[in-house]
């Protein structure tokens, strides 16, 4: 089913499934239309700030608090925060593509890579890959520790929220808010990315000098219209807090919001759509120009989580190494690739792999992309059929035991760089 959009991004939207569901003037009224509860979701504290606050009211068949009391739920691969995978060794590391799953659902499928920070304290984040081929029958997640960034390389899925449903496919992302109930059901076999965010919301960068247009543009963001299922079925909710899982049981739906207002909302947006800056002159700029959405740290400038992609585009930069330079660098990069080959890393990269280089880890272009790169005519050419990204964040990433276990862990990344050549020639 195609499902219809609302467009913009940290706008007040309003949505309603049944006419005259939402009310009218007034957020609370003494009894809210069509026999609905009235429930308000906080994204942000009270006070926040009006341009970063967020906040959705919906008006629902039964308020979500007449849920059943949570039991703790193992869930071995989907670790607790702080993560004790051993000790995280100071290397360039890269993963082949891990296996899909087979007979999961998307909470049973997901498992942790890596995590920095603490979601008690707010700072930091979660990498985690889902594999998903079953639905959540009757099932959803919600997250009280972090936002959720969906990265899908591998199949399309269904999102159901609170709010309503978003259609993702790979070339896609799609963020729900911290807290917010869905559940995921896989068109197929489905594989992701996820980037569970610790600390504030994500947010669209801003333009600086480039000025009131390019990047990410606030218009191709989509939001779900309100969508509401009306059934007196068991139902499990299983819940993510402070690095453990629970589970409860209700004897509805809890996708039964008929109505809603407001600007915690969750999205879906299309990478395609990015509007790509980049060198028209010379140098290979840094790589923050290509960065989609930014969740801030209290330093300005140093971001919690960046993402950032890099998607196909022209390079015409004139007397210049055109790959990614050789670099290190204070925050940590964790890398992922949706779809084609990243300029930087010619083999071993595929779609569904990753590669981490932690803080002040040395790594740079492979040594057969700097041959051929500091050899080619610079001619423009265009880089096409290519959809990287990165998270990079703050802290230093912490591998889990299963990561660093792995047997999709290659075994030594750094011979890619074996062949780099001594090209020092000293004057006679
Ligand atoms: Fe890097």
């Amino acid at each position: 089913m195609a499902h219809d959009y609302l467009a913009g991004f940290g706008n007040e939207f309003e949505s309603e499934a049944v006419a005259g569901a939402l009310p009218r003037g007034q957020f609370s009224p003494q009894r809210a239309p069509h026999g609905l509860y009235a429930e308000k979701f906080s994204l942000t504290a009270f006070t926040a700030p009006r341009a970063d606050n967020r906040r959705t009211w919906f008006y629902r068949i039964r308020p979500s608090v007449t849920q059943g009391g949570y039991t703790p739920l193992a869930t071995p691969n989907w670790s607790s925060a702080p993560l004790v995978g051993g000790m995280t060794p100071p290397d360039p590391l890269r993963w082949s593509p891990p296996p899909l799953a087979a007979g999961r659902d998307f909470a049973d499928g997901l498992v942790t890579i890596a995590a920095n920070g603490d979601a008690a304290t707010q700072a930091g984040i979660g990498i985690h890959l889902y594999r998903a081929d079953q639905p959540m029958t009757r099932r959803c997640l919600v997250d009280a520790d972090g936002e959720l960034l969906l990265v899908p390389w591998s199949g399309a899925i269904t999102l159901t929220t609170e709010c309503g449903e978003l259609d993702v496919a790979p070339g896609e992302i799609a963020i729900v808010p911290r807290g917010m109930k869905f559940a995921v059901d896989p068109h197929g076999g489905a594989a992701g990315y996820v980037c569970e965010n610790y600390g504030a919301a994500l947010r669209l960068p801003e333009r600086g000098p480039v000025g009131s247009d390019g990047f990410a543009n606030n218009r191709d963001f989509l939001a779900p219209v309100a969508a509401y299922r009306d059934a007196d079925t068991p139902f499990e909710i299983v819940c993510r807090f402070q690095g453990h899982s629970f589970r409860a049981d209700i004897d509805h739906d809890p996708f039964d919001v008929v109505a809603w207002v407001g600007t915690a909302v969750p999205c879906k947006y299309d990478l395609r759509r990015f509007n790509v800056m980049g060198s028209i002159s010379y140098d290979h700029p840094d790589p923050s120009i290509f960065t989609v959405l930014s969740a801030p740290s209290d330093t300005p400038g140093v971001a919690n989580v960046d993402f950032v992609i890099f998607p196909p585009r022209w390079l015409v930069a004139e007397h210049s190494f055109r790959p990614p330079w050789f670099h290190r660098n204070v925050m940590s990069e964790f890398m992922g690739l949706v779809y084609g080959q990243y300029d930087a890393k010619q083999s071993g990269f595929e779609p569904g792999g990753m590669s981490l280089h932690n803080a002040f880890v040395p790594h740079g272009p492979d040594a057969d992309v700097y041959a051929a790169a500091s050899s080619a005519p610079l001619a423009p050419a265009k880089l096409d059929d290519t959809l990287a990204f990165m998270f990079e964040t703050r802290y230093p990433l912490r591998l889990t035991r299963w990561a660093l276990e792995s047997p999709a862990l290659q075994d030594d990344y750094r011979a890619c760089w074996q062949g780099l050549r001594r090209h020092f020639t000293p004057p006679a």
